[in-house]
């Protein structure tokens, strides 16, 4: 009898005094080396930790959600035989917001990648072993056990992964994620789902039929938007309005009454999309985000709370997740810190780096960019006798990024910073936040980030006003006002590898400019390509480097 209690109450605490000690996540904790291993452990632990938090990342864990989908009833709807009456009925129903005709089809428009079909030596961040069952859906697609039955949800995968060049690199930016966009659709579904008549035509059991109706109710204290271009993600916005649906107190409790009349945001209307972050930098940083409004607190908790958040989920049963889920957030936040870049070489070829013009722009960038970027000491910087081989030559030895995230203001455009304006209060009256001691504080300006990967992160800025480094280094009022995005592909034609990034203008593949919702307009309200220009290579009106000196300094990035 008194052993089981014993660790009933022992345990948790143990786990509550140890991880507090091991990491401080307090406003103002200085990073003095990156914290790549967050919790400290040894090598053995580290790798564990790292890979169990991998399939966090890839499953989502919140049972507390309630927006699901009943998955099997979602199967054999499209698996059904197209002239069936009653999946006509449906289709009709449903088919303004649901083009799909397959589960397949549905995934390529959401964005998600299939697993690797096997080990790619290119990938950096090595997935966890996995069953040939949990590799059946897309990275990111998970599906959670209920009564009598499987409900489908999506995780950070979703956004947090991408394709490279047939490379499936978790913790890279998803370049096209529809999440918003499937949230819309769903909320615009919602009144037509009655469950009592899907459960007679999809043969649904009374669990399925259960989780349908909570996500119908759910989706009453959602509110969504859709992102001005593909590529981009609202979820600052979807977070505000959603918030905005419900009570105006320590839990944001749900009413049908505040589900009725939301309180008025002005991000309804102002633009202020931001692109998905690379994960790598995260171990750099002691504040998060784009704009570094996060100032204290774990950023993965963040995104548990504002995941849930936009999910219309119930504040307390996330609270009481949160507690049970501990050691399942405490992986992912190990995976996430531990994250690292693909490397360009590995893609492209040693021999498609040169040394020499890589050093060059080593000099420029020391001069004009590492105030803010940080510091990259090279495999070359080392005396002699270890710098024979390029391929040690070319990498990055050490990295010193500011002890304090600094935000600043370079002129790119100011939408996504001042979003953070409209729902600050909220977020930080929650008793949620205040017990995980974060702080949101809006803020002037983003934050530079570190150049790690940047190869493969283009488009650039945090709205991807900029399509490649050619463009970057290019005066605002000479940068071209569009381009088109495409999938990476093919390594030759779908990727600059001089400009790296986008193909622009002439380059740009013919397939690409088939389908408008990939054109990027750089005239429209939040996708401004302003800024990142003047006293950076612009002094006093004139710019400080000659075309061939921009390309050194492209090829030093090359090799971050
Ligand atoms: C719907 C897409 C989406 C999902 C799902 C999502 N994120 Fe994000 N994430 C974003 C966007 C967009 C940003 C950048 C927002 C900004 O800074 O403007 C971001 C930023 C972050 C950052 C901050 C990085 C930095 O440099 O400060 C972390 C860490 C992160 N996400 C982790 C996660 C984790 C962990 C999950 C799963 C629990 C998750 N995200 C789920 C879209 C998503
Ligand atoms: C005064 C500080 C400052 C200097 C100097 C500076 N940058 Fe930046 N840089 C920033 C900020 C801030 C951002 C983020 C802007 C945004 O996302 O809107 C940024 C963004 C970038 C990005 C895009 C990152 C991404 O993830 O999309 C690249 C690439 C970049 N800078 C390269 C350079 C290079 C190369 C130099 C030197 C020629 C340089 N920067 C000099 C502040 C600076």
């Amino acid at each position: 009898m008194k052993k089981p209690l014993l660790n009933k109450i022992h345990l948790p605490l143990l786990l509550l005094c140890c991880s507090a000690l091991a990491q401080d996540w307090s406003r103002d904790v200085e990073v003095i080396t990156p914290r790549e291993n967050i919790y400290q452990l040894n090598q053995e632990d580290f790798y564990k930790k790292v890979q169990d938090g991998r399939k966090v990342a890839l499953f989502y864990p919140v049972t507390a959600s309630e927006l699901l989908i009943p998955y099997r009833p979602l199967e054999t709807f499209f698996n059904s035989d197209p002239s069936d009456p009653m999946r006509k009925l449906i289709y009709q129903m449903v088919r303004s917001v649901s083009p799909f005709k397959s589960m397949d089809e549905l995934y390529s428009w959401l964005g998600v990648h299939d697993f690797p079909k096997e080990t790619q030596e290119e990938n950096p961040n090595p997935w966890p072993e996995l069953s040939a069952l949990e590799k059946a859906l897309p990275m990111g697609a998970t599906l959670i056990k209920i009564t009598d039955g499987e409900a489908l949800t999506f995780g950070c995968a979703a956004c947090h992964s991408a394709d490279l060049f047939g490379v499936k690199v978790l913790g890279l930016t998803n370049r096209f994620p529809r999440a918003n966009e499937f949230f819309r659709n769903g909320q615009m579904v919602a009144p037509y789902v009655n469950s009592f008549l899907f459960k007679d035509i999809l043969k649904t059991t009374e669990g399925e039929r259960q989780i349908l109706v909570s996500a119908k109710s759910a989706t009453k204290w959602v509110g969504t938007k859709k992102p001005v271009v593909l590529g981009l993600d609202t979820s600052l916005a979807q977070v505000a309005l959603s918030l905005a649906k419900r009570e105006n107190d320590d839990y944001a409790t749900r009413t049908f009454l505040s589900a009725r009349n939301p309180r008025p945001n002005k991000l309804s209307t102002l633009v202020a999309d931001s692109k998905p972050a690379v994960w790598w930098n995260v171990k750099y940083k002691n504040r998060w985000l784009s704009d570094g409004s996060i100032v204290s607190g774990n950023p993965v908790h963040t995104n548990f709370l504002w995941n849930e958040i936009g999910r219309g989920t119930d504040l307390k049963k996330l609270e009481d997740w949160m507690q049970e889920g501990q050691e399942q957030i405490e992986s992912l936040t190990a995976a996430v810190f531990a994250t690292k870049p693909p490397r360009y070489e590995k893609f492209f070829g040693i021999d498609s780096i040169d040394l020499e013009r890589a050093k060059k722009g080593q000099k420029h960038y020391v001069q004009s960019c590492q105030k803010c970027h940080g510091t990259y000491e090279k495999g070359w910087d080392r005396p002699l006798a270890f710098t024979k081989n390029k391929l040690y030559q070319i990498q990055t030895t050490k990295v010193i990024y500011h002890k304090k995230t600094p935000v600043i203001d370079v002129g790119t455009d100011p939408g996504r910073y001042k979003g953070m304006n409209e729902f600050f209060k909220d977020l930080n009256r929650l008793k949620i936040s205040q017990n995980l001691n974060t702080v949101v504080e809006p803020q002037k300006g983003y934050v530079p980030p570190p150049l790690d990967g940047i190869w493969a992160r283009w488009p650039y800025l945090h709205n991807n006003a900029i399509p490649n480094l050619c463009e970057l280094l290019t005066p605002a009022p000479k940068r071209v006002k569009g381009y088109f995005a495409g999938k990476a592909i093919d390594k030759k034609l779908d990727y600059d590898q001089d400009c790296v990034g986008y193909p622009t203008q002439e380059k740009t593949p013919e397939n690409w400019k088939l389908d408008p919702d990939y054109y990027y307009d750089t005239t429209r309200e939040g996708l401004f390509n302003i800024g990142h220009d003047e006293k950076i290579f612009i002094k006093e009106g004139k710019e400080i480097y000659t075309e061939k000196e921009k390309r050194e300094i492209i090829e030093f990035l090359k090799t971050l």
